[in-house]
């Protein structure tokens, strides 16, 4: 899709709280949402769908509990990263970039840059990020995460 231009940016950033309002509420923006959020803030659904496919903060399909975003930006790759993590994550996972675990609970993603250079590698999980992530982190970080679903 094309990006479309919302040039206001007080109507910039009503739309980008409203959609992780949105977010928060359904765990992703379904197309009634943005059809809500579209009607609600004066909008067309394309100027919503093209700031909701810009960032890579929101979901327009259904995901896991947990989404795992993996940086696979160029700092990420130099400190020889990203790859590996994307593999160790899909190996414990058993599944590929952009796929869901059976149980719902991850989905596991690449993405450009998460502004944090400084301490890659790094992923996000959801709204939080995660630095200097190595494989030893990543379990931690798994076991804690399936841990408030026991
Ligand atoms: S390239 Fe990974 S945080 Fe910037």
């Amino acid at each position: 899709m094309t990006q479309v231009q919302i040039r206001d940016p007080a109507a910039r950033s009503r739309l980008l709280t409203a959609l992780y309002i949105v977010q928060e509420q359904y765990g992703y923006l379904t197309p009634e949402a943005i059809e809500r959020v579209a009607e609600r803030l004066g909008l067309s659904t394309t100027e919503v769908y093209s700031m909701a496919s810009f960032y890579s903060l929101y979901r327009t399909e259904k995901t896991g509990r947990y989404v795992l975003q993996v940086c696979d930006g160029l700092s990420c790759h130099l400190v020889g990263g990203a790859e590996r993590l994307v593999d160790y994550l899909s190996q414990r996972l058993g599944i590929s970039p952009g796929e869901t675990t059976p149980d719902g609970l991850f989905t596991l993603e690449t993405v450009q840059c998460l502004a944090s250079c400084g301490t890659s590698p790094a992923i996000r999980v959801n709204d939080a990020l995660y630095e200097n992530m190595t494989a030893e982190k990543m379990d931690e970080l798994l076991e804690t995460l399936r841990g408030y679903h026991v």
